[in-house]
């Protein structure tokens, strides 16, 4: 998951820049780095679990829950941008 949401972000920043040659044309960059900066959270506080950090299973589940419209979110903002490409 980490891997794939990094993929994206990647292709994301790279396509946008070798066509604009600019970032921010839409909520969609928001989204995508508050999407990345979840999944990160996620699968750090994932790592801490089994060493017992009380806090650590909390982080987890709850950036998880946020991550369920985090996804949402970057999918229909991502989905309007498509828009403008189509004929
Ligand atoms: C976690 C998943 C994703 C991440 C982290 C991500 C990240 C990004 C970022 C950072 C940009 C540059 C935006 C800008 O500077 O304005 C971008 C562009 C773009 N993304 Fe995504 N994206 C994700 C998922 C998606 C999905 C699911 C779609 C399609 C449904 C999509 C379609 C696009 C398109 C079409 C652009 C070009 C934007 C434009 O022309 O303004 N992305 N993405
Ligand atoms: C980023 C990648 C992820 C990693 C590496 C990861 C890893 C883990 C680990 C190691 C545990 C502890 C298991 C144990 O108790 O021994 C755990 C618990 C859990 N994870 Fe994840 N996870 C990831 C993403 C997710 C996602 C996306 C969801 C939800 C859709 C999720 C939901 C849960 C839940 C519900 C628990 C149990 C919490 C509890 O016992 O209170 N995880 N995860």
């Amino acid at each position: 998951m980490v891997s794939l949401v990094l993929l994206l972000l990647l292709i994301g920043i790279i396509g946008t820049l070798g066509h604009f040659g600019s970032l921010g044309h839409s909520p969609h960059l928001f989204a995508g780095l508050i999407a990345v900066v979840l999944v990160l959270l996620s699968a750090g506080s994932a790592l801490l679990i089994d060493t017992r950090q009380p806090w650590a299973r909390r982080i987890h589940v709850a950036t998880n829950v946020v991550l369920f419209f985090g996804f949402i979110w970057v999918s229909l903002t991502g989905w309007s941008v498509v828009q403008k490409y189509l004929p």
